[in-house]
């Protein structure tokens, strides 16, 4: 598993081990934490894209399969940051492809995204649309999908929409329910982009789990998008979380962010078609968990 003290990755150990999985995570800890981490999951500190710490630090057991999760995840700073995020998502990629390989495992679930890798999506997008990243963050996950793609490994890559729920952090630039969470927790304002009307695919991390578990179990292989299908605006987030926690404290208004599309939607058919997934948990329910789990609400 790489990436498994982060936000999504933590939750994936878990379930693993709940299964009775024996679970090692790959972590360098940049956005990670190690509090996340179940203390029965071993944890080997290194960076995917440094392929030697990485051979160094697994040794020569042996794995079944890998949970690929790590990357540097912002789309703004993607653009800034541009020979950082092609050496961790591209490079790490290539780095774990070939890790896979050599320790024995035979699949691969690459976490890639949906919400990035399509463009602009006035209609949800579903995996025969040709990609179109507007981000260098969306750019290398394509040219990483291509890798696992290509290898010679059961690959299956899962296009992820908006991913929320307990554990995410508030400083990370897409986590929007995550930081709108901890400002109603603070009392504090929140900063509406734009005009608010740009829209996103919340997914909760419970059902994301489930997908990856799906995938690992089954005899899947190819591109799957996970979303739920629904495009939400960032003003109609506000009021779902209005009807749970009461009005915001204020709203703050900042101009609309660069490399952000203003609508992201995948459509899950495939998933549920093929008989690997489908979303089961509605907006309001998984923003009533985690504002339960993070202490905001009374569970
Ligand atoms: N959060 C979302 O909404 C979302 C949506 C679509 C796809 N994804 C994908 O899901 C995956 C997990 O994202 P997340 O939201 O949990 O973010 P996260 O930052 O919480 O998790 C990423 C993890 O990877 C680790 N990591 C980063 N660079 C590394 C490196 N060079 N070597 C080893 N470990 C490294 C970090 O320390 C962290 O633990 C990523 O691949 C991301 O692109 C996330």
């Amino acid at each position: 598993m790489t990436g498994g003290a982060g936000f999504l990755g933590s939750h994936v150990v878990d379930a693993l081990l709940k299964a009775g999985d024996d679970v090692v995570v790959v972590d360098d800890l940049s956005t990670g934490d190690r509090a996340n981490l179940d203390p029965r999951a071993e944890l080997r500190i290194a960076d995917i894209a440094d392929l030697s710490a990485l051979q160094r630090e697994l040794g020569s057991r042996r794995i079944d399969a890998v949970v690929h999760c790590a990357a540097k995840t912002k789309v703004v700073e993607s653009m800034t940051k541009k020979d950082l995020y092609e050496r961790v998502i591209v490079g790490g990629t290539r780095n774990v492809i070939e890790t896979t390989r050599r320790l024995g495992a035979s699949i691969v679930v690459n976490i890639s995204t949906g919400g990035a890798i399509y463009g602009e999506t006035p209609i949800c997008a579903d995996e025969n649309v040709p990609v179109d990243p507007q981000s260098n963050y969306g750019r290398f996950k394509a040219a990483a999908e291509k890798l696992v793609e290509l290898s010679d490994l059961r690959a299956v890559t899962l296009r992820l929409a908006n991913i929320y729920g307990p554990r995410q952090r508030t400083d990370l630039e897409g986590g929007v329910i995550a930081i709108f969470l901890g400002c109603w927790k603070r009392g504090e304002p929140i900063t509406l982009f734009g005009d608010g009307s740009y829209e996103r695919d919340f997914v909760y991390v419970a059902d994301v789990v489930e997908a990856v578990l799906a995938a690992l179990a089954g005899t899947y292989a190819g591109i799957f998008n996970i979303g739920t299908g629904i495009a939400t605006s960032v003003n109609e987030l506000v009021s779902a979380f209005s009807m749970i926690l009461g009005p915001p404290p204020s709203v703050r208004q900042a101009p609309a962010r660069p490399a952000e599309v203003l609508r992201a939607c995948v459509n899950p058919t495939k998933a549920a078609r093929e008989g690997l997934w489908r979303p089961t948990t509605a907006l309001a329910e998984g923003l009533r968990r985690t504002a339960a789990a993070e202490g905001v609400l009374l569970a």
